[in-house]
């Protein structure tokens, strides 16, 4: 089999570009599926990673070909983590990548390739980060960037799990939209006299914490600077970053998990925008757009 495409970033340059036929796709090994992608999402960390000229870009996503748990044309999701793809040097955009048989999931039926695109990052996040911060039933959470994919998916699963949230946002459309998914408390930091100034977000949330409260950074939307106040520590918040590729857990375990929560209908991801995978470059742009709502797909 010939003629696949693969995006790829220049060693030399902080630039992604189209390959063809960048190697050819045969028959999987024993034990592996051969999966055609159909469904990958732009992900803020893939572009941070493409403009630091690491080599690999992607997320895992789904669709595939199978051997005995997974028949050919069945839809699968590969249980993949940035660490494989950038131990194996194989990432969802491109055409096709191969995984052992046990690393695959169903897609079910009802479910779209757009939300299975995103099963693994986002759901698979908000799900995990909850679940460590230990948040006791009726207490708060606050975060910024409430109105991402993963702030979305946070609101939904702490409203099941009968947590209230504070959700910051910097735009007023949002607070109408994530009270209809179960946002308690919504604030536009740059309306209602909280003061945000660039890469202060994590002060801000600090600030905002309870002392010996917990505080933990998952992204770096504004900086890759995390600036705490003396007075903060002071009052010992723990601050923490957290990664899911540093996931260590039963990863059968939490996509099960994370699944039933989509079954039944707890969670759902925002609408996606597709552009075809030549399309990379307006795929691109359109991610990074103010209020550009869910994810960006390349399909
Ligand atoms: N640590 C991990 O393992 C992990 C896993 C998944 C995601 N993440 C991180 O989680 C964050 C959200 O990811 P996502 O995929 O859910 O993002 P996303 O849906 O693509 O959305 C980006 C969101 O961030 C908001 N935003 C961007 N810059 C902002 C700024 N300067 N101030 C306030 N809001 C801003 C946008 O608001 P508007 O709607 O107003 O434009 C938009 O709602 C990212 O930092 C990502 O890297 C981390």
């Amino acid at each position: 089999m010939t003629g696949t495409r693969a995006l790829c970033v220049h060693p030399e340059h902080p630039i992604v570009d189209l390959h063809k036929s960048p190697k050819p796709q045969g028959n999987p090994e024993a034990g592996a599926v051969l999966v055609r992608i159909t469904a990958r999402p732009i992900h803020a960390l893939d572009l941070s990673v493409i403009r630091k000229k690491f080599i690999i870009p992607g997320s895992p996503t789904n669709v595939g070909e199978g051997v005995s748990s997974v028949k050919r044309g069945d839809r699968v999701i590969p249980l993949l983590f940035w660490s494989y793809f950038i131990r194996k040097g194989a990432g969802s955009w491109q055409d096709y990548v191969e995984v052992r048989e046990e690393e695959v999931i169903l897609v079910p039926e009802e479910m779209h390739d757009d939300t299975a695109a995103q099963f693994v990052s986002n759901p698979w996040t908000a799900y995990c980060i909850l679940q460590d911060l230990g948040v006791a039933s009726e207490d708060y959470i606050l975060q910024n960037c409430a109105g991402s994919v993963v702030g979305r998916l946070i609101i939904q699963i702490a409203k099941h799990w009968g947590l209230k949230t504070i959700s910051l946002v910097r735009r007023d459309e949002l607070k109408e939209e994530l009270s209809a998914i179960g946002a308690d408390v919504v604030i536009n930091t740059t309306k209602e006299g909280i003061d945000m100034l660039g890469g202060y977000s994590t002060k801000l949330a600090a600030a905002n914490v309870r002392s010996g409260g917990k505080l933990v950074t998952i992204g770096t939307l504004e900086s890759t600077d995390l600036v705490i106040s003396f007075n903060d520590m002071w009052r010992n918040i723990h601050h923490n970053i957290w990664g899911l590729i540093n996931f260590q857990g039963d990863k059968h375990k939490v996509a099960e998990e994370v699944m039933q929560l989509f079954k039944q209908g707890i969670i759902e991801t925002p609408g996606c925008r597709r552009f075809e995978f030549e399309e990379y470059h307006k795929a691109i742009e359109e991610s990074e757009r103010v209020a550009s709502g869910g994810k960006v797909l390349l399909v």
